[in-house]
This record gives C-alpha cells, sequence and structure tokens, in this order.
C-alpha cells in the first residue's frame, strides 16, 4: 500500500520506501562486520518489528537465527506506559546467545529497557538493539541504541509495520498520522 491509496489520515510522508531500504542496507554491512564470527540471533519486536527483521535478515550476508516477542505496554494507544507485560515469549534458550534485538520505533524508551533487562537476566552472552526508528524528544529513560536507522520528530507515525488500531502497517513507508484520526 502506497501513501495515494490513503487520502487524508496521513500528512506526509517521513521516510519514503527507497530511503528505508538504503538505510537497512547500511546497518545490515555494519551488523556483518559486527557479527562475522558470532552465532547471532535477531529478536523481532512482534507486531510493528515485522517489515524492519524482513528487509533487514535479507541485507545480511551473515547467516542468523530469528525468534519473535510479543510484549504490551499498558496504557492508552498511542502512549506507552512502562508497565510491560509478554504476549508471546521467545522459543529459544538465551543462555551463552550473541542476541540483536530489532524494533520498530523507539519512543519513551520504556518498552525497550524493559526489554533489555529482560533478556539480559536469561544468561545471554550480549544482547544489543537495532531500531528503525527513534524520537530523541520523546525518550524518558536512556537507552543504548547500537544501530540506529533515523531520528524523527515526536509526531505519531505508522507504515511499514507501525499501526494505529492494527491499521497502516502495510503501508511501504514511514508517513506521520494526522493528528485528525486519534483526537476526538
Ligand atoms: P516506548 O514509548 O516504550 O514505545 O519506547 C515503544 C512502542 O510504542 C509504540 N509506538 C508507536 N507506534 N507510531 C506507532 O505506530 C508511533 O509513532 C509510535 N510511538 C510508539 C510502538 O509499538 C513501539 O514499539
Ligand atoms: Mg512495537
Amino acid at each position: 500500500m502506497r501513501v495515494e491509496d490513503l487520502d487524508g489520515d496521513l500528512e506526509g510522508v517521513l521516510i519514503s520506501a527507497q530511503e528505508l531500504q538504503t538505510r537497512l542496507k547500511q546497518m545490515a554491512a555494519k551488523v556483518d562486520a559486527d557479527y562475522a564470527d558470532k552465532d547471532l540471533l535477531v529478536v523481532g519486536v512482534l507486531k510493528g518489528a515485522v517489515m524492519v527483521v524482513a528487509d533487514f535478515v535479507r541485507a545480511l550476508s551473515i547467516p542468523v537465527q530469528m525468534d519473535w516477542m510479543a510484549v504490551s505496554s499498558y496504557g492508552s494507544s498511542t502512549k506507552s506506559s512502562g508497565v510491560v507485560r509478554i504476549l508471546k515469549d521467545l522459543d529459544t534458550d538465551l543462555g551463552g546467545r550473541h542476541v540483536l534485538i530489532v524494533e520498530d520505533i523507539l519512543d519513551s524508551g520504556l518498552t525497550l529497557s524493559w526489554l533489555l533487562r529482560n533478556l539480559r537476566s536469561r544468561g545471554t552472552a550480549s544482547v544489543e538493539v537495532l531500531t528503525l526508528l527513534r524520537k530523541p524528544d520523546a525518550m524518558r529513560t536512556e537507552v543504548d541504541v547500537r544501530y540506529l536507522g533515523f531520528d524523527i520528530p515526536n509526531d505519531f507515525v505508522v507504515g511499514y509495520g507501525l499501526d494505529y488500531a492494527e491499521k497502516y502497517r502495510n503501508l511501504d513507508c514511514v508517513a506521520k498520522l494526522s493528528p485528525k484520526v486519534y483526537e476526538h
């Protein structure tokens, strides 16, 4: 789905499909180099990171394993509360593993900092973070991001996996959601 297919709900493209792919290839080259002699487990955070993981792992030259976790932050649909609940846990035992968490977006940072603590408590060899997007103005807790796609303004964005009320995930780019969609 492209922006032209949706009129009214969006306030413009923030990152085009082409820019997303270019950046993911650059990040994949760094990960290739950093994990050249290690076994890497890529952990995707459902559902938002599905597109990022799919394109990122295909841009890698090293073989990796993949697993998925689903978490939910309690709170309203456009704000994170920091109280995290595991909806689907990993199938993989993390003992001794090098783990790369792949996220769609780092907003307040509360979800990721919780996830980092949770995975590190399972005996991992290392845990690093790759996030496609980050909102520096929204950060409420420091999260050490090893691989960053783009810093973006503090607006609610959708597309390329990101949703509002489960909509817009299959948009091919990242776009700003018009506040009129959620402010009523
Ligand atoms: P925190 O605040 O814990 O939030 O870093 C991370 C999670 O909140 C969701 N989120 C968004 N989803 N557009 C979205 O579609 C956004 O602009 C946005 N900001 C935060 C997302 O699920 C993310 O994993
Ligand atoms: Mg998410």
